[in-house]
């Protein structure tokens, strides 16, 4: 393990959820330890390289052996330690309950949008925490995750796994909760009126920070339950969830094939969509006056 990298430059880092504690398609070439400002990240930093000699870091959101809860991710520190790295952009993976029918466990799902249920319990900005007097900063988040990469990232995944008995969904809302325990069934049920098509317990304030730190962010969310809205069927638990993971998890190492890469030539130089896009952008974000 070292603490820091001199290698070829890493554009682009993974976020691994549950059940991805790793990524077995691609080899490793070397472990990173960081601490950043906001301390350490939820686990050392795997540099691998893609099938096209891509650089690029892994993290394992929960740890590597899943010993941290949602609501003790330190997401300040993941997302610094991969702005350290110089990554341009993220692909986070999360495992998501469906509110929906048409999205069945084992299904993949590339969201568009957001509703946070998360707001004033988890820390979600790297501005003026704590503090009655600093620097003011309202970040764009209209569009959560980058509209470039979205569609891209879609068609990848899709064709990578046409020959999988599941389907590939986009533009879908994720609800994100703050847990641990799953929800009610009228907690399932409102979330479905409110428009929510999945849910987890992740992507905030994940998504956030990375807006914050101008780093373009894009989520395969594979679905393992249908949490507890539907009344015919037994509310989700533990096991249903980790019985979907298996498949969820190998159909994800053979996405990170293909997906890696792609996303690679869409950030490989500063004039690209998927960075002109979001860098600077904070440069326009900010309200206090400097005199
Ligand atoms: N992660 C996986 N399934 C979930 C569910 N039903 N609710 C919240 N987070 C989840």
């Amino acid at each position: 393990t070292v603490t820091s990298w001199t290698g070829p430059p890493i554009l682009l880092g993974v976020i691994g959820g549950s059940g991805l504690y790793k990524l077995d398609s691609i080899t490793p070439v070397a472990e990173i330890s960081i601490t950043t400002p906001w301390g350490s990240p939820s686990s050392p930093i795997t540099i691998a390289k893609t099938p096209a000699d891509n650089h690029v870091a892994f993290l394992a959101r929960h740890g590597r052996n899943h010993a941290i809860l949602p609501s003790n991710v330190p997401n300040l520190a993941n997302i610094a330690a991969l702005k350290h790295l110089g990554v341009k952009a993220i692909l986070a993976f999360s495992a998501v309950g469906s509110l929906r029918e048409e999205i069945a466990p084992k299904d993949f799902v590339i969201p568009s949008q957001i509703i946070d249920r998360t707001k004033g319990i988890r820390r979600s900005s790297f501005f003026g925490f704590g503090e009655e007097e600093s620097v003011v900063a309202h970040a764009g988040f209209g569009d959560p995750f980058d509209e470039t990469l979205r569609p891209i990232v879609y068609e990848t995944v899709k064709s990578t796994l046409s020959s999988h008995p599941l389907t590939v969904h986009t533009g879908k809302t994720v609800v994100c909760m703050e847990g641990p325990q799953f929800s009610t069934r009228a907690e399932s049920l409102m979330y479905r009126t409110w428009g929510g098509d999945i849910i987890n317990m992740s992507v905030l304030p994940e998504a956030k920070l990375a807006r914050e730190a101008e780093i373009s962010y894009v989520l395969i969310a594979t679905a393992t339950d249908y949490d507890a809205w539907r009344p015919a069927s037994a509310a989700v638990n533990v096991a249903e969830v980790m019985e979907s993971l298996k498949a969820n998890v190998e159909a994800s190492n053979l996405v990170t094939t293909k997906v890696l890469d792609r996303i690679w030539s869409e950030i490989d130089s500063d004039d690209k969509p998927a960075v002109k896009g979001i860098k600077d952008s904070m440069r326009f974000s900010i309200m206090t006056r400097s005199e």
